[in-house]
């Protein structure tokens, strides 16, 4: 990796491995990354730039391992958090677990969810995360967010991002709006609480999902949602197909819960593509259910990794 430090003073790196950057430990070379510290580096960026990828805590991207030729944008060293009452502003790299911690030292409710969750504050208002009965959608105020088709800076009101589940006006747009910070209005509460709820969820990733030991990106699929309004767990109906423990080269389903796909030993990402392929292909025939992915992809396609990225984006 060479390192170079200025490029209008914003630190980047050229042929940067992502390995380290990502959740699932993939083996990807990035043409060049930068590493941001601030709203205006962040804008200069896009300014220089018509196509980037953003990645925060990487829990969510699939790189490719023949590399990425569009510069990487990561938010990680865009980390503040400042609480003033009960309201938070917090910059698009924060970790959400520190996050949830830093609420509840403030004695405030609303992120108990966001404990355990490898994520950062921009990915998890741009899909919005949930867990537990809870989720981003909640306690959102604002987000200030870069439109790269406009090149300007906007703030969107939370009606104005329109959220559902896993879903927000950002990643509906994906990649025109890239979320810089937010804003949050929480909720005092007594600390003891606060805690009770963060051990609960703490305990249940625990017993029902990987931890990153096993390098994951977490739910591969969201949770379907049938005509008739009725909720179906996707985690579930992989595993009626027979294919927890399924592998295809050193990538395999996870034998414990049917919508993880783990990284056993330096998998490709062909090696990912083909399990969540047969995932998506075997619920669909036994079900007629069409899986609709939550991972994005980012890099270098190969013929293969083409066709079956343009299926999985079609839903
Ligand atoms: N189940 C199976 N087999 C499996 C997996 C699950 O039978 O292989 C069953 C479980 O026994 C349970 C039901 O399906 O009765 C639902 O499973 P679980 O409680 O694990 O919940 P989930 O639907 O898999 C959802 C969210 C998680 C979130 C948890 C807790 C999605 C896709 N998943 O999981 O969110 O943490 O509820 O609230 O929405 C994420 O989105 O990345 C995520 C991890």
């Amino acid at each position: 990796m060479d390192c170079t430090c200025s490029k209008n003073s914003i630190e980047f790196y050229k042929n940067f491995q992502l390995q380290n950057f990502n959740t699932l430990k993939m083996s990807s070379i990035a043409d060049i990354a930068f590493f941001p510290k601030s709203e205006s580096e962040m804008c200069s960026i896009f300014k220089m730039y018509d196509k980037v990828h953003i990645l925060g805590w990487g829990s969510n991207t699939l790189f490719s391992s023949l590399g990425v030729r569009e510069p990487v944008v990561i938010t990680k060293k865009m980390s503040d958090i400042s609480f003033r009452k009960d309201i938070v502003e917090v910059e698009a790299g924060a970790s959400v677990q520190k996050l949830s911690v830093e609420a509840y030292n403030n004695s405030l409710s609303g992120f108990e969810f966001l404990i355990g969750i490898p994520a950062s504050l921009g990915g998890a208002v741009a899909m919005n995360a949930g867990a537990h009965e809870q989720s981003i959608s909640d306690t959102i105020i604002c987000a200030r967010v870069y439109d790269t088709l406009e090149k300007k800076v906007l703030t969107f009101s939370k009606d104005e991002l329109v959220f559902s589940y896993r879903n927000s006006i950002i990643k509906q747009n994906y990649p025109r709006y890239v979320v810089l910070s937010a804003k949050f209005q929480l909720q005092k509460k007594d600390k003891l609480e606060i805690k009770k709820r963060m051990d609960e969820n703490t305990e249940f990733r625990k017993r029902v999902q990987p931890s990153l030991v096993l390098p994951n990106l977490g739910s591969v699929f969201k949770n379907p949602v049938l005509p008739d309004g009725e909720k179906l767990s996707a985690g579930m109906l992989v595993d009626k197909c027979g294919l927890k423990g399924f592998h295809i080269g050193n990538a395999g389903v996870w034998e414990n819960h049917g919508n993880f796909v783990i990284n056993y030993h330096n998998c490709t990402s062909s090696d990912y593509t083909n399990v969540i392929k047969k995932m998506y292909d075997s619920v669909k025939e036994k079900f007629n259910i069409e899986l609709e992915c939550e991972i994005v992809y980012a890099g270098q396609l190969s013929e293969f990794e083409d066709k079956v990225w343009k299926q999985l984006k079609k839903n």
